[in-house]
């Protein structure tokens, strides 16, 4: 049984890059797995910065994952902020950190790109998502190739860390699904709430259909083969096995074929699919005390292994100074 672990960010609604990207598979793995999950309100304080918007975006996400089967009496599922002996790893970490490191993190430089400006916490980001995963020795964890990067240099602090002050610290390992590294948005660009051109999993059932019929398509002639090679095609092959998305290639390989039609299927799928999810969210939005409960028994058993994590590396660190031989 190996320790699972990944997060998400509250900083808004949830879309279908997050899902097949993460939280479908994460969902996968708590059946054989001792699986860490949560919601990294911390992280989403450097974009979001107004009270109601967060906590509101954060109960809603764990709401979103536990409807979508995200089982909190099974794994354990938990609120960043709930552990905020996060914040003091970080801090230890920062010290094993070159700022070279941080200056070559794409998302950083991607935001500073858009001309946001960026604040320390948005800088500093990539080790606190380490934090996140080393303070409860997650071994494998899963997620989209955007976040390769962030991965890659968790393993590096844990490398480094364990080579300065001795083994503290489990190396983990990425886990990103073979064939939905990158999920693609309306405009084929990846899906990303930053881009404006997302599919949300859940809200009203007509700004959704909307959502999809705005995926962007070419003009190739309705009496042309249609290339597979875009988002439509890609979106659609999500939701499908592989002799389906055979039949969908031919589909888009015949002349005649209406992208308009392919939308609305593609959308009928989508909500025949979710359409339990839908109901579980709205049984979970009227137990709010389930959800707060178990989120707060979650933050219990996580906390309980960040402290042995965190005095491992406060011992190896010299912060215990009271066995000092003065
Ligand atoms: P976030 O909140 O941006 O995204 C959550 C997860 O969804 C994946 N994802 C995608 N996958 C495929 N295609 C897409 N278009 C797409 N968009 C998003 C992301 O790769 C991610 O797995 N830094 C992280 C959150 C985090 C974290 C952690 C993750 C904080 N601490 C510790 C793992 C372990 C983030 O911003 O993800």
């Amino acid at each position: 049984m190996k320790r699972v672990l990944s997060g998400i960010q509250p900083s808004g609604n949830l879309h279908l890059g997050n899902y097949f990207g993460m939280m479908s598979r994460m969902i996968k793995y708590q059946e054989e797995n001792d699986l860490f999950c949560f919601i990294v309100n911390y992280h989403a304080l450097t974009t979001i910065q107004d009270k109601k918007t967060l906590s509101k975006n954060t109960l809603n996400a764990a709401i979103d994952f536990m409807a979508l089967g995200l089982d909190p009496e099974r794994s354990t599922f938990w609120i960043q902020s709930d552990v905020p002996q996060v914040c003091e790893s970080t801090w230890l970490l920062s010290n094993i950190v070159n700022v070279g490191l941080l200056d070559r993190a794409t998302s950083y430089k991607d935001k500073m790109a858009k001309g946001l400006k960026p604040n320390v916490g948005l800088y500093s980001y990539p080790i606190l998502m380490a934090s996140d995963i080393l303070l409860f020795g997650g071994e494998i964890v899963p997620v989209g190739k955007d976040q390769k990067q962030h991965l890659e240099m968790t393993r590096d602090m844990a490398i480094r860390f364990n080579q300065i002050f001795g083994d503290v610290f489990v190396v983990p390992e990425l886990d990103i699904e073979k064939t939905n590294q990158l999920v693609p948005g309306l405009d084929g660009q990846k899906m990303s709430k930053s881009y404006g051109n997302t599919i949300p999993l859940f809200g009203p059932e007509k700004a959704i259909r909307k959502r999809f019929m705005s995926i962007v398509t070419d003009s190739t002639d309705i009496d042309q083969p249609k290339s597979i090679d875009t988002a439509l095609y890609q979106l659609y092959a999500l939701f499908l096995n592989e002799d389906e998305q055979k039949e969908l290639a031919e589909r888009f390989a015949t002349p005649g074929m209406r992208y308009g039609d392919v939308k609305q299927d593609l959308f009928e799928c989508f909500w025949t699919t979710f359409s339990p999810y839908r109901e579980k969210r709205d049984y979970l939005l009227n137990h709010k005390d389930y959800v707060l409960g178990q989120l707060k028994a979650g933050a219990e058993k996580a906390g309980a292994v960040a402290d042995v994590y965190l005095s491992k590396a406060r011992e190896a660190m010299g912060l215990n100074y009271g066995d000092a031989i003065v």
